[in-house]
């Protein structure tokens, strides 16, 4: 069951499958300019969540674990709109992460998802929603969200009434 505490939600996903569709719900409402960092050790879920919001925001082509390339830009039919998943975990510092551009990007109009955002702490607004994924057993994990600013408060009721009703 979600917590309901204002500017907080906590959840227990029980599969890949239920992560995704929370994502999906996400993406549905997200802006241009949202940011939403997704917190976690490997394996915990960042990308399937990532991947559901894709789809609910209507990416093409689907997001997919950007490991190897750091930023990944998607586009959707309904409109122009673009949408980044960026994956800092191999961001060597801040100066790689300036070298391609992620503070630019950050300031943009169009909705981020930021996997490791503790990598590139110093660039990381102050208003976003945070997302954090831990590791319960193999297929339970906790996802606790933490809206920062009031955009994200709205953010984060808007979708807490879409996801669970409540
Ligand atoms: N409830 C669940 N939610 C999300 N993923 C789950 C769940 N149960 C099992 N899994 C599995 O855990 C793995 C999560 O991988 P994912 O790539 O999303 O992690 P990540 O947090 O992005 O890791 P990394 O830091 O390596 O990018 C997938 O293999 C997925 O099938
Ligand atoms: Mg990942």
């Amino acid at each position: 069951m979600p917590i309901l505490k204002p500017g907080t939600l906590e959840f227990i996903s029980l599969n890949v499958e239920q992560t995704a569709r929370l994502g999906s719900r996400l993406g549905e409402i997200l802006r241009p300019g949202d940011i939403i960092c997704l917190s976690g050790g490997l394996g915990a879920g960042k990308t399937a969540f990532a991947r559901g919001v894709g789809k609910g925001w209507g990416a093409v082509p689907p997001v997919t674990s950007p490991t190897f390339t750091l930023v990944h830009e998607h586009t959707r039919q309904a409109d122009s709109g673009r949408l980044f998943h960026v994956d800092s975990y191999r961001v060597a510092g801040i100066e790689d992460a300036l070298s391609f551009g992620l503070d630019e990007l950050l300031l943009d109009r169009h909705p981020v998802l930021l996997e490791w955002p503790e990598r590139v702490a110093p660039l990381l607004p102050e208003e976003r929603l945070d997302i954090l994924f831990r590791f319960e057993d193999s297929e339970r994990r906790h996802i606790q969200f933490e809206a920062r600013g009031e955009r994200y408060n709205e953010l984060l009721e808007t979708f807490r009434r879409r996801a669970f009703g409540a």
